[in-house]
């Protein structure tokens, strides 16, 4: 990245008018190339830090004392990011993230104030069944963000369902380097089905909430 970040985000690729579009229409979108490829290597070696280290953690179902493990529902390896200015792919993603999510308050009228992100690895046979981002109750995940950080030729398919018939797939997408799928967390519920090769992303919940009560 030879030039400022601040200059770097006005050159993706892709229009963000397009995404808010499809975004609305069906409460999903994906769009192909969201990140540049030398981000998502700075996003790819900050992961194997974390790897090698032994900070990625069996991840979680639910929320604070309900907070369970649950290998019936769910086999991959996460870790929240908590230092943003670790790498330049990381404080590229946040300034990209920032845009978007003022992008997403003026489009749609909401009023996010923050997000949450994670570095996710699933292992050969990892998995996440059918599930809601947005935790009953507790509804202040709003809108739900995923980066693929490598290609997944076979297995690992995000299956999406119908926002107005949670029992029809619609969609299922293959995890390709640079791809992203956002949808809204309280209606799109989805399911990553058993991968066949190691699968890496980073995943984004846009809140309303300024802290976690
Ligand atoms: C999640 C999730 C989907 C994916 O982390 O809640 O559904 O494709 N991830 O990684
Ligand atoms: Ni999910």
């Amino acid at each position: 990245m030879g030039i400022s970040h601040h200059e770097c985000l006005h050159q993706h690729t892709f229009e963000l008018k397009p995404i808010l579009e499809q975004l609305g229409l069906n409460g999903w979108v994906c769009q192909d190339n969201f990140l540049e490829e030398d981000v998502i290597d700075s996003l790819l070696s900050y992961l194997d830090i974390l790897l090698s280290n032994e900070l990625m953690q069996p991840a979680a179902i639910g929320h604070g004392q309900r907070l369970k493990l649950h290998k019936s529902i769910r086999l991959s390896h996460t870790c929240w990011i908590d230092d943003w200015s670790f790498s330049e792919g990381l404080v590229y993603t946040r300034l990209l993230l920032e845009k978007l999510q003022n992008s997403l308050n003026q489009y749609f009228f909401l009023s996010l104030k923050r997000f949450e992100s994670q570095l996710a690895s699933y292992p050969i046979g990892g998995y996440y069944k059918k599930h809601l981002d947005q935790i009953k109750g507790r509804g202040h995940r709003q809108v739900s963000l995923i980066i693929y950080l490598n290609d997944c030729d076979s297995g690992g398919e995000l299956v999406l369902f119908d926002k107005d018939d949670k029992t029809k797939k619609v969609i299922e997408i293959k995890p390709k380097k640079g791809r992203c799928v956002i949808f809204f967390s309280s209606q799109v519920y989805h399911e990553v089905l058993p991968t066949h090769y190691s699968r890496f992303s980073f995943t984004t919940w846009f809140r309303d909430d300024l802290w976690e009560i």
